[in-house]
């Protein structure tokens, strides 16, 4: 049966529907950079990003099974295009920080008009997010400093073995 009541505030279901395009942008964005290494063979700085890349895409899929869930329906935005043109590793990573920093505010913002809505199932929802961008900003910080460290990049690789 479907619901007449709607289970999240209206004014966070658009916010979310247009999130999973973002979520899906830094996915192809986390791509684009996975993509500038591996052309350079740093094969680990590689696995690396195409790993967050699939994280961002998981993201993605949790506000898509929660949107499905509480009766909502939406489809799906056009992405911007990704650039692996970049000049250096600081650059494309430096540009993964800026993205995870939009994202945090961009969840804060969620956070903020949930709770003007008591949205109470809205909020809960959006705890696991606000949690984990302390941890991709935090860990976008740390590839940054180590590659303006002025380390050798195929060097670099064993720490970020280590890093696991
Ligand atoms: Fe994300
Ligand atoms: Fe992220």
């Amino acid at each position: 049966m479907q619901n007449t009541q709607p289970m999240i505030s209206s004014q966070l279901a658009r916010k979310l529907k247009e999130q999973i395009g973002h979520e899906l942008g830094a996915h192809q964005q986390y791509l684009a950079i996975g993509t500038y290494f591996a052309q350079q063979n740093l094969d680990k700085w590689a696995a690396l990003f195409y790993q967050q890349a699939a994280e961002e895409k998981e993201h993605a899929m949790k506000i898509v099974r929660f949107l499905v869930d509480v009766g909502e329906v939406f489809d799906f935005p056009a992405l911007p295009a990704a650039s692996t043109g970049f000049q250096s590793a600081a650059e494309a990573i430096a540009k993964a920080l800026e993205w995870e920093r939009s994202v945090t505010a961009q969840f804060q913002d969620m956070a903020k008009i949930a709770l003007a809505e008591s949205d109470f199932v809205g909020f809960q929802f959006l705890q696991w997010f606000l949690e984990e961008q302390v941890e991709e900003v935090s860990s976008m910080e740390k590839y940054l400093d180590l590659v303006e460290s002025g380390i050798n990049l195929f060097q670099a690789e064993a720490l970020l073995e280590e890093e696991g």
